[in-house]
C-alpha cells in the first residue's frame, strides 16, 4: 500500500535522495540506485548519481526500487526533484508503478506470498499535485482491470463471463452507456465474419460498445476497436503445442479498449470516444470455420477464409463496421493481439502501429511518449495487400500466404474495412504479455489520447 502524506511521520526509516558531489558522508554507498541505511538515525539514502543527469528514464528504475523496499519507509519526495524531474511527474511515476507491481491479479496459488511493505511518501506541496495523483490513481486502477482480464484463464473467462465482467465495471460510471449485443442482434446486424468464427464454439458471441460523448458539439469520434479471442487454439488450422500457449491472452485488445473507457468515464475529456469489444473464441467443433469457407461482412465485403488462424482481423473487420455505420465513428483504432510477426519484427519492446492518417499517427506518438510507452510505426503498402486481393471467389481472401511482412498484410486486410476515415491499427500481440505477465499494455496511451482531445 502506497500513502501520500504532507509531513513525515517519523515511526518510521526516512528515505532521502542524494546525489554526486552534494557533500555526502563517507559512508554512503556511492552507486546508482543503491540504498545506504544509518540504523541509528533510522534514516537512509538513496544515490542518484550526478544530478543534472538524472532524468525521466530513471524513474522506472528507481521507482521500482521504492516498490519493492525490505521494509516501511517514509520517502521524502522533495528531494527527488530537479531540474529534469518535476514534483508531479515523480510523484505520479512512483503512485503508478507501486499499484501496477501491488495489483491484484488472478492468482489462486494457495501459498500467497506474504503481505507488501507499506510505503509513505512525503511532500510538503502535496495540495499541488492532488488532481495530477487522483487522475494517475484512476488510469492506473483501469491498467490493472485489463490485466486482470487478461490473466483470467479461458475456463473462466469466454466470451459470455467477459462481456458481462466488462459491463459490470463500466456501468459503475453514469456518463457511460454500455450496451451487449448477443447472438440473435449480432445475426441481425449481419456480422458473418464474427459469427464464422464463434461457429466453432460452445459460447456466444458478444459485440460489447461503450459509449462517452464528452464533446456534444463536435462531429469527430474516435472509436477503438478491440480483438476479444478469449482463446485462440486456431480453429482448423489449429496451433501446435507451444505456440497455443499464452492463447488466453488473445482477449486482450478488448480488455485494454474497455479499460481506456473506464478511465475516460471518470476523467472526462472534451472527446467522443467509444469501444467496440468483438468477443468470441477460436475452437473447432463438427461445425466450426473452414479453410475455403466464404463469408459475408457486415459491410457486405465478401472473405474467402485460407486460414481459420488468421480470425482476429475477421472479427475486427466486423467491429470496424459496428462503429462506422452505428457511431458514426470519424477516427478508427483497432487494438489486437494480431500477429506473431509483430514479436519476430518489434519484440516485446515495442507496440506495432498503422496508420492511414499521419495526423492520428502523431497524435498516438505523442500520447504514447507522455505515458511511457513505445509505439513504432510501420508502413501501409498497396504491395502488402496483392495476394489477399487475388481470392478467385470473394472480394478478399484473409491471409497473405507469401511469408513476407506478415503484420503488414494484417493492416492491410483492416484497412479493407476502414472505408473513408481516419484509421490507425495497434497491434500488441508481443506487448499485452511478457514474460507470461499481463501488462494492459496501450490503455494509458488510448486515455492520454482522448484527454489531448480538443
Ligand atoms: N492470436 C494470433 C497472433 C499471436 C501470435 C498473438 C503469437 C500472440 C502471440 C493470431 O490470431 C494468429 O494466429 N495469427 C497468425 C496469422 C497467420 C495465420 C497469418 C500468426 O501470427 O501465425
Ligand atoms: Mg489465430
Ligand atoms: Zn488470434
Amino acid at each position: 500500500m502506497i500513502k501520500f502524506i504532507e509531513k513525515a511521520t517519523n515511526s518510521n526509516f526516512v528515505l532521502e535522495a542524494v546525489f554526486k558531489n552534494e557533500n555526502l558522508d563517507k559512508n554512503i554507498i556511492a552507486k546508482k540506485f543503491v540504498i545506504t541505511e544509518f540504523i541509528s538515525d533510522k534514516k537512509a539514502v538513496i544515490f542518484l548519481g550526478d544530478k543534472s543527469e538524472f532524468s525521466v528514464n530513471d524513474l522506472d528504475e528507481l521507482s521500482t526500487q521504492l516498490s519493492s523496499l525490505n521494509r516501511t519507509f517514509e520517502v521524502n519526495l522533495d528531494s527527488f526533484v530537479t531540474e529534469n524531474v518535476s514534483l508531479s511527474v515523480i510523484a505520479s511515476r512512483i503512485l503508478e508503478k507501486n499499484k501496477f507491481l501491488n495489483a491484484k491479479i488472478y492468482n489462486v496459488k494457495t501459498n500467497k506470498k506474504e503481505e507488501e511493505k507499506e510505503l509513505f511518501v512525503f511532500t510538503k506541496n502535496l495540495k499541488e499535485i492532488e488532481k495530477e495523483l487522483k487522475n494517475t490513481e484512476i488510469i492506473v486502477e483501469s491498467v490493472n482491470f485489463a490485466r486482470n482480464l487478461q490473466a483470467t484463464p479461458p475456463n473462466i473467462c469466454n466470451s459470455e463471463w467477459m462481456a458481462e465482467e466488462v459491463k459490470k465495471q463500466v456501468s459503475q460510471f453514469s456518463n457511460l452507456k454500455v450496451t451487449v449485443l448477443d447472438k440473435k442482434e449480432i445475426e441481425k446486424l449481419n456480422m458473418g465474419l464474427l459469427l464464422s468464427v464463434n461457429k466453432g464454439s460452445m459460447y456466444e458471441p458478444r459485440l460489447v460498445v461503450i459509449e462517452y460523448n464528452g464533446n456534444p458539439d463536435s462531429k469527430e469520434k474516435t472509436v477503438f476497436v478491440g480483438k476479444g479471442i478469449t482463446f485462440d487454439s486456431g480453429g482448423y488450422n489449429i496451433k501446435t503445442g507451444r505456440s497455443m500457449l499464452g492463447m488466453k491472452y488473445d482477449m486482450s485488445g478488448a480488455a485494454i479498449v474497455a479499460s481506456a473507457l473506464n478511465a475516460i468515464g471518470q476523467l472526462n475529456p472534451k472527446a467522443n470516444v467509444a469501444a467496440v469489444l468483438s468477443i468470441t473464441d477460436n475452437r473447432v467443433n463438427g461445425d466450426a470455420n473452414l479453410p475455403d469457407a466464404v463469408w459475408t461482412s457486415m459491410n457486405g465485403k465478401t472473405v474467402e477464409i485460407n486460414n481459420t488462424d488468421a480470425e482476429g482481423r475477421l472479427v475486427l473487420a466486423d467491429g470496424m463496421t459496428y462503429a462506422i455505420r452505428k457511431l458514426n465513428a470519424t477516427n478508427v483504432i483497432t487494438v489486437a493481439t494480431l500477429t506473431g510477426a509483430i514479436l519476430v519484427a518489434l519484440g516485446t519492446t515495442y507496440t506495432g502501429a498503422f496508420s492511414t492518417s499521419d495526423k492520428l499517427w502523431s497524435n498516438i506518438e505523442q500520447a504514447a511518449k507522455s505515458q511511457n510507452e513505445l509505439v513504432w510505426r510501420l508502413p501501409l503498402h498497396d504491395d502488402f495487400s496483392k495476394f489477399i486481393k487475388k481470392s478467385t471467389v470473394a472480394d478478399l481472401k484473409n491471409t497473405d500466404l507469401t511469408g513476407n511482412g506478415g503484420s503488414i498484410s494484417a493492416a492491410m486486410f483492416l484497412k479493407e474495412f476502414a472505408e473513408d476515415k481516419n484509421f490507425a491499427h495497434l497491434d500488441i500481440a508481443g506487448t499485452a504479455e511478457t514474460g507470461e505477465k499481463p501488462m494492459g499494455v496501450m490503455v494509458k496511451t488510448l486515455v492520454q489520447l482522448a484527454l489531448n482531445e480538443k
